[in-house]
């Protein structure tokens, strides 16, 4: 025989406390979650550049390298593909460097080594009059 509680008042005490447990629990999902979402980018970041300043070689820019290359440029995001740290030049500007955990890639955006696994992300860049491009990160 299943012995049932006849004692509303602890019925409503076990009640409660579920909905509690039920309330931290998401809670502690939750919360994260938000966090997370409140870091997404929210708007595109334009970079405006001019044509004149970009030389042969790699160019820093505050969010992306300009690698040029025979008059070709290519455009690669700054943001490390493992976890998103701001990518450097190495002192001699011979390979590019993340100084978080220390991934190494090409001037022109290979992997060589290190957590990342993946290439710095190449962006399109559109001409926005003879003297200016602009980039949407
Ligand atoms: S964030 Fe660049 S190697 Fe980890």
């Amino acid at each position: 025989m299943v012995k049932t509680s006849q004692n509303p008042a602890r019925r409503e005490a076990l009640k409660s406390l579920s909905q509690y447990i039920v309330s931290f629990a998401l809670g502690i999902f939750l919360i994260p979650l938000s966090r997370f979402l409140n870091r997404l980018p929210k708007n595109k970041t334009v970079v405006r550049f001019a044509r004149k300043g970009i030389r042969e070689g790699i160019n820093v820019l505050p969010a992306i390298f300009v690698f040029q290359q025979n008059k070709q440029i290519k455009i690669l995001s700054r943001r490390c593909p493992h976890l998103g740290c701001t990518v450097q030049t190495d002192a001699a500007g011979k390979e590019l460097r993340c100084p978080c955990h220390g991934s190494r890639f090409t001037v022109d955006g290979k992997y060589i080594a290190g957590p990342a696994k993946a290439d710095l992300q190449e962006l399109a860049y559109t001409s926005i009059n003879e003297r200016e491009w602009k980039v949407t990160l």
